[in-house]
């Protein structure tokens, strides 16, 4: 982590007021002293999001996210405590004391980034160069017209060893930068060789507009050579984070996005004007990919290819999306292997009826259930009901519910009144579930007030909820950190709590500002826990409530058995005492 001064840091949060930074994503309605709103961090109708502006805090109650306004631009964008601090400054107009280590890795960052822009030119000339031809007749024979060569700037890695080494050693490159960049590879000799060769080229550009890699597709068959190679990872490079065609999709006014297995299948939906597809980056969709559609989209489409290995990857997928908060709808792809054939066979109206029609969530699920079952036996039939209904009883919507019940029940042959009294049993017997568990819930409450995260698991609650009733009062009014005494951190059962004890007195002594908010150095998860104990323990200041906890924080401490000489010495006087020996 950069160090940022704490007094840099200070004036940071006071110049981007968390309630202005959030009103840049989120429609906040006031509401007593807090503000409210839909969390951006998981789908909703009704506003569990807060922004307690005089705490400097937002918290979600319904996935119990929070933080200051640094974990909140770190969340919202994906970024890096660094890179937040860093947003939050320029935003504010603050100029960033930096450290060396970060300048230096951001000059190389800016190099690689330069570098690759040289070889997408360079790639690119080459596809229309003499020694290009077979590639261009190539890329044409797949349907590809010159406005999309130009826009996903299409290129040609030619059939030699050094034409790109040449050509970045000419422009300055240092064979260590062509090393990082991951454009070239490295004899045993120590050679550098270029990694494409005689390549379809597919330059991948990020949302900021930087190309950060390449994808090269061989155009002959052969058995003997992968079908796709792809830039390795490196500093700007991460395939997991980034998709194919999103800095272009990102700007469509379609209000969807589109997501698919292949470049050739984003390229096509493009140019036959379907510009919200975007493509994984030859990896199976992961959180961050489906963090990064969530920023433009609550919608997606989901397209894979109809074999057994898309249909997998679809499952595999939906739930993915649906953790980021996203609404999925899944095109099955019928009477064609992939979008990028299906419309070059039946082209885009024929498209755009499939995707009106596009089977949504429920649909998809039901056809899979449906398929596990043979629905010519009668006990077969049975289980596809019952599998079904507690599928359909989930569904908030009665329309939902009827709908696919009474498809269900003509599929399985029977009257929708008998599948509607098994989608009601259904229901009761879900309701009963989840009211029996929030009932054990309640009366275990050491569970509910256990930290979410294994990590940051209470070993003594007793102690843990005095530390953190503490620590919401000081937060409340920092003077009163001169009532505490000596109390250390050390006597904390917490080490969190300790940690962010220790991190405030600091401050504290040093007459720095005393939130939350200005935290460094906790992680997200730890981050939102605080934010919530800040929710939770709402009782008003008073300095008897404060000595309380300091008691019982003691008390825990001493039970724990002593660390200190002095403490050893006030046990000791302390059991003579009780057992009446004098000293
Ligand atoms: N892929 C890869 N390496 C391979 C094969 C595939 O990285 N050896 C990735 C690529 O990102 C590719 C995607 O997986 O785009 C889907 O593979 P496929 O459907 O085979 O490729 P298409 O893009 O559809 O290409 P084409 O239509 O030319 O077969
Ligand atoms: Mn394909």
């Amino acid at each position: 982590m950069a160090d940022f001064q704490p007094a840099f840091i200070d004036e940071l949060i006071a110049r981007n007021p968390i309630e202005d930074v959030v009103g840049q994503y989120v429609t906040l309605r006031r509401s007593g002293s807090n503000l409210f709103g839909l969390c951006p961090f998981h789908g909703e109708k009704t506003a569990s999001f807060s922004v307690a502006p005089d705490k400097g805090m937002y918290y979600c109650f319904g996935c119990h996210k929070g933080g200051g306004v640094i974990n909140f631009q770190m969340e919202i964008e994906g970024l890096s405590y660094p890179d937040a601090v860093r947003a939050l400054a320029k935003r504010a107009g603050m100029n960033i004391p930096e450290d060396e280590q970060y300048q230096s890795r951001y000059r190389q960052q800016e190099r690689l980034w330069a570098a690759h822009k040289e070889a997408a030119r360079y790639y690119h000339s080459c596809l229309y160069a003499p020694g290009g031809q077979a590639a261009l007749n190539y890329a044409v024979s797949r349907g590809m017209s010159k406005a999309t060569l130009t826009r996903f700037g299409i290129g040609y890695a030619p059939d030699t060893w050094t034409g790109l080494v040449d050509t970045l050693r000419k422009k300055g490159y240092t064979d260590q930068e062509l090393k990082d960049s991951g454009l070239v590879t490295v004899s045993k000799k120590g050679e550098l060789f270029d990694r494409f060769r005689d390549r379809l080229m597919f330059p991948i550009i990020d949302v900021r507009g930087n190309v950060i890699g390449f994808g090269g597709r061989i155009m002959k068959k052969d058995d003997n050579a992968a079908k796709y190679l792809n830039s390795p990872e490196t500093l700007i490079f991460n395939k997991r984070k980034n998709l194919f065609a999103l800095n272009i999709a990102k700007k469509s006014k379609l209000g969807y996005l589109i997501l698919v297995e292949g470049y050739m299948d984003a390229i096509a939906l493009h140019q036959y004007g379907f510009d919200c597809a975007v493509a994984s980056l030859g990896t199976a969709l992961t959180e961050d990919g489906a963090n990064l559609l969530s920023k433009y989209t609550d919608q997606v489409v989901l397209i894979y290819d109809g074999d057994n290995a898309g249909q997998n990857a679809t499952k595999r997928a939906i739930p993915i999306l649906e953790k980021a908060g996203l609404q999925v709808k899944v095109l099955q792809m019928r009477d064609a292997k992939d979008p990028d054939e299906y419309l070059k066979k039946f082209g885009a109206d024929k498209f755009r009826l499939l995707l009106e029609e596009s089977a949504n969530r429920v649909e998809y699920q039901l056809n899979a259930i449906r398929r596990k079952y043979d629905l010519q036996s009668d006990d077969e039939r049975v289980k596809y009901i019952h599998e079904a209904a507690q599928l359909l009883c989930t569904l908030g919507s009665a329309v939902q519910r009827e709908v696919y019940g009474r498809r269900v029940a003509e599929s399985a042959s029977i009257t929708y009144e008998a599948m509607k009294l098994e989608i009601d049993k259904a229901y009761k017997r879900r309701i009963s579930r989840e009211q029996h568990r929030r009932e054990q819930e309640s009366m275990s409450p050491v569970r509910t007030l256990q930290p979410r995260a294994r990590s940051i698991r209470y070993d003594n609650m007793r102690s843990a909820m005095a530390e953190e009733a503490l620590l919401a009062q000081l937060l409340k009014q920092p003077a009163l950190f001169d009532q505490i005494g000596e109390l250390k951190p050390e006597a904390f059962s917490s080490p969190l709590l300790g940690k962010v004890f220790a991190q405030l007195l600091g401050r504290y002594r040093q007459g720095l500002e005393v939130s939350l908010g200005v935290l460094s150095d906790f992680t997200a998860e730890e981050m939102s826990h605080l934010a919530g104990v800040l929710q939770r323990q709402d009782t008003p200041v008073s300095e008897s409530a404060l000595q309380d906890c300091i008691s019982i924080i003691r008390a825990e401490y001493q039970k724990r058995g002593v660390s200190s000489d002095d403490d050893l010495l006030a046990m000791r006087n302390k059991l003579k005492e009780r057992k009446g020996l004098k000293v």
